[in-house]
């Protein structure tokens, strides 16, 4: 197959909900049409169960096993789809906005039920920071959820997205008789299934048509039309366009755990997703097309496991094909590297490749060279950018319980940012060492694996910190700031300035009284 075709058969995205929504079963329900797996349960398993919150331990052994699951590869009528997991798990949120970064568009999830939801307000955030293209599903129709107008009407005004209805649920609950599928103008009628069976569709070009009433009863034919006819009138046909540049959100409605309206979401995302996109570097655009190889590191997988202690790099590859065995440009290092075991991720078993076009994901063995957002190329120096760090919520100060290793905990503690498991903050002109994360568990992992795989021990005193600010603007206002606020300004890993706020009064207020500089809440500003 030429090179062309290879990336025209390509489609890389990643699923996004808040937990509970249906993610993970509407993974499986995907997995099934592909055929790359048989059972249901199979994904399901892996799932880090919500209740497992004050073990670690078992939440990373579980995540252990999600390695596996992390990028599922099928085939579906002769697409590739690259569909790469994000942990529901809020505490592992970072790891999910970064592999955000490594997908061409995305499926949300939304609970018919519960509506938008907190974890779903951030994940879009991100998205829009990207123009990522976003399909939604509203999932559960089987259960007594909010009207659909309601619904349509919560997630554009709360989520801030144009949405366009490709199917129309008729009725909900215990009364939910199918869909109406706007686009081809046939009706697909509800039965509960688990299985991945055809659906039963029944061609309704004229919604007039008796078989309609036939079908879902009088009462909800004459609520169909009426409704069908409002759509009609606000939205008309959906242009791709304004969907691939990620202003128009084609929504389906349906419920995963029937597998229903599944088939026909996964038909019409291989038709409108877009194909595996360029990307920026420091330097230029990458466009995917161009002959030599690029990738980048989106996500480092550490196994806890002492008798495996091996890390697990994943490189989205970004254009040219990527060979085993082959030396490539690791950017930041300036130093030439190969891997004779890089692996894929079909269908579950992690098989050795000899090669992967863009779109694709491999998964390379690494004794700590990568960090993320590392950079790989043929040769040409540059570094791929849009892999911003955000905010962290919880700050910690790092205390050294054993002097004796100090070389030790600096290593450790530099090696585990590079992973992405925290933010590590150093005080501006200062040795005192603030750690940030997400949630409470890296803490824990933190300590953990300091010492075990570094011998040495620390304790985290808490600080009453909101957040963490990078500071840009004019020189001598920065100075000047700096000089006055010491105590609170601290650097990033790469020697940027940050400034943490106690509050998000004391934010507002510096932001007011210091208008030459900018407070941004994210490391990666235009
Ligand atoms: P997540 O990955 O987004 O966290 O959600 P997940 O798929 O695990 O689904 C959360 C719960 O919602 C599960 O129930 C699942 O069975 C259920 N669910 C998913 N889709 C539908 C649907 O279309 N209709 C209804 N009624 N329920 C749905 P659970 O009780 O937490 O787990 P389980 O014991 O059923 O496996």
């Amino acid at each position: 197959m030429s090179f062309e075709k290879e990336i025209a058969k390509r489609r890389t995205f990643a699923i996004i909900s808040h937990p509970d929504a249906g993610k993970t079963t509407l993974t499986e329900k995907l997995l099934l049409f592909g055929g790359a797996i048989q059972v249901a349960g199979a994904v399901k398993s892996n799932k880090i169960k919500k209740h497992a919150t004050s073990d670690f331990m078992e939440i990373e052994r579980q995540r252990g096993i999600s390695v596996a699951t992390s990028v599922m590869s099928f085939e579906y009528n002769d697409t590739l789809i690259n569909l790469l997991d994000t942990p529901g798990h809020k505490d592992f949120a970072e790891d999910t906005y970064r592999t955000l970064t490594a997908v061409d568009s995305v499926i949300l999830v939304i609970d018919s039920v519960n509506g938008v939801e907190d974890q779903t307000r951030k994940l879009v955030e991100v998205c829009r920071m990207r123009d990522t293209p976003v399909i939604v599903f509203v999932n559960k129709l089987d259960r007594d959820g909010k009207y659909p107008f309601d619904l349509v009407d919560e997630i554009e005004k709360e989520l801030k997205l144009s949405l366009h209805p490709m199917s129309w649920p008729i009725n909900m609950g215990k009364e939910f008789k199918g869909v109406y599928n706007l686009h081809n103008s046939s009706l697909n009628l509800f039965t509960a299934s688990q299985k991945a069976t055809e659906e039963n569709t029944v061609p309704i070009a004229d919604l007039n048509d008796k078989l309609l009433d036939e079908k879902v009863g009088e009462r909800n034919a004459t609520q169909l039309r009426e409704d069908v006819e409002l759509l009609q009138g606000v939205y008309g046909e959906l242009d791709t366009e304004e969907y691939l540049k990620g202003k128009v959100c084609p929504v389906f409605f349906g419920s995963a755990v029937n597998n229903f309206g599944v088939k026909e979401l996964l038909d019409t995302f291989i038709q409108v997703a877009p194909r595996p996109q360029g990307r920026n570097t420091d330097t230029r655009f990458v466009a995917p097309t161009e002959a030599k190889f690029t990738g980048f590191i989106f996500k480092i997988h550490a196994n806890l496991d002492p008798r495996h202690r091996d890390r697990v790099a994943f490189l989205r590859v970004c254009s040219g094909r990527f060979a085993r065995n082959t030396y490539y440009k690791h950017c930041r290092l300036n130093k030439d590297v190969r891997f004779s075991n890089p692996y894929s991720f079909m269908a579950r078993e992690k098989d050795i490749i000899e090669e992967a076009y863009p779109g694709d994901v491999v998964g390379l063995f690494d004794t700590g060279n990568f960090k993320i957002g590392d950079t790989l190329t043929e040769g040409e120096v540059m570094q791929f950018t849009g892999i911003p760090v955000f905010s962290p919520e919880i700050f910690k100060e790092l205390v050294n319980k054993d002097p004796m290793k100090t070389k030790q905990l600096e290593k450790g503690i530099r090696q585990l940012t590079d992973e992405g498991v925290a933010q590590l903050f150093t005080q501006h002109g200062g040795q005192r060492k603030i750690i940030g994360c997400v949630g409470e568990l890296q803490f824990e992992v933190i300590q953990y694996r300091l010492l075990q795989e570094y011998g040495s021990s620390c304790s985290f005193t808490p600080l009453s910190f909101y957040k963490a600010c990078w500071i840009t603007g004019d020189k001598k206002a920065i100075d000047d700031f700096v000089r006055f606020k010491q105590a609170n300004i601290m650097e990033d890993k790469d020697g940027n300035l940050v400034y943490l706020a106690q509050s998000e009064w004391f934010l507002n207020t510096e932001r007011q009284n210091n208008p030459g500089i900018e407070f941004h809440t994210t490391s990666e500003f235009k």
